[in-house]
């Protein structure tokens, strides 16, 4: 379980996040809805430990963790940005292997088993010699994906995950989502779709622009 308590993030003199608690229970799903402004990235940003937070604390199981800190290697939540930010010099095997080989400085033969297994899992086993531009929007946002499990994040968080992709590909990503979760895999997904939102969270959580 990951547990957010009386978390604050400002930039300069403007509140982002104010006070946030949060509780995200194994295997659940979680969404955040809100409108542009409301912080949402922010949120996902210092979870992913791109963006410090000015207090509070982050919990995985009861124990105290900072995303922030170099030190931890291993990555408590992996993020799927909204760009999805791959490597557009890199084939699919090497955007899903990069972080697995330089920052958990695995062996080769472990991590291209993994790729292997991911790439099967999200439905991308064809296109692994394959590069970005070369992909379907769908095919980048499975990308984007498998390359944040390989790190071996305890909850995957996805911004967005609807936006950059055609409308008929929504029910695609509405189903991987809950493939993933009867997986066992914790989610959360961040969105300004409410009716998306709704059918795959366990629990919802609504932010607002402050002030
Ligand atoms: N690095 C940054 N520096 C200054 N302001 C930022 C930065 N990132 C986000 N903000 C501001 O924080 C607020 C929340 O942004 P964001 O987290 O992107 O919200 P959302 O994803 O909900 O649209 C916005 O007013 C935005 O302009
Ligand atoms: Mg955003």
């Amino acid at each position: 379980m990951i547990e957010l308590k009386n978390i604050n993030k400002s930039f300069g003199t403007k509140k982002v996040i104010n006070n946030l608690d949060l509780v995200i229970p194994d295997g659940q799903i979680l969404a955040i809805v809100g409108p542009s402004g409301g912080g949402k990235t922010t949120l996902l940003r210092t979870l992913a430990g791109l963006e410090k937070a000015d207090s509070g604390t982050f919990l995985q199981d009861g124990e105290p963790f900072d995303p922030a800190s170099d030190k931890h290697q291993e990555q408590v939540v992996g993020v799927v940005f909204q760009d999805f930010q791959l490597f557009p010099h890199l084939n699919v095997m090497d955007n899903i292997t990069i972080g697995p080989r330089l920052v958990l400085k695995e062996e080769k033969e472990v991590y291209t088993k993994k790729a292997q297994n991911l790439a099967s899992l999200l439905g991308i086993e064809e296109l692994l010699y394959s590069y970005p531009f070369q992909l379907s929007g769908g095919q980048k946002q499975r990308l984007a994906i498998a390359r944040a499990m390989a790190m071996g994040p305890k909850v995957l968080a996805y911004d967005e995950p609807t936006s950059a992709l055609d409308p008929a590909l929504r029910q695609q990503v509405e189903s991987l989502i809950l493939e993933l979760k009867a997986d066992g895999v914790t989610q959360i997904v961040v969105t300004h779709d409410l009716v998306f939102a709704e059918n795959i969270a366990d629990k919802l959580l609504k932010v607002e622009p402050i002030g």
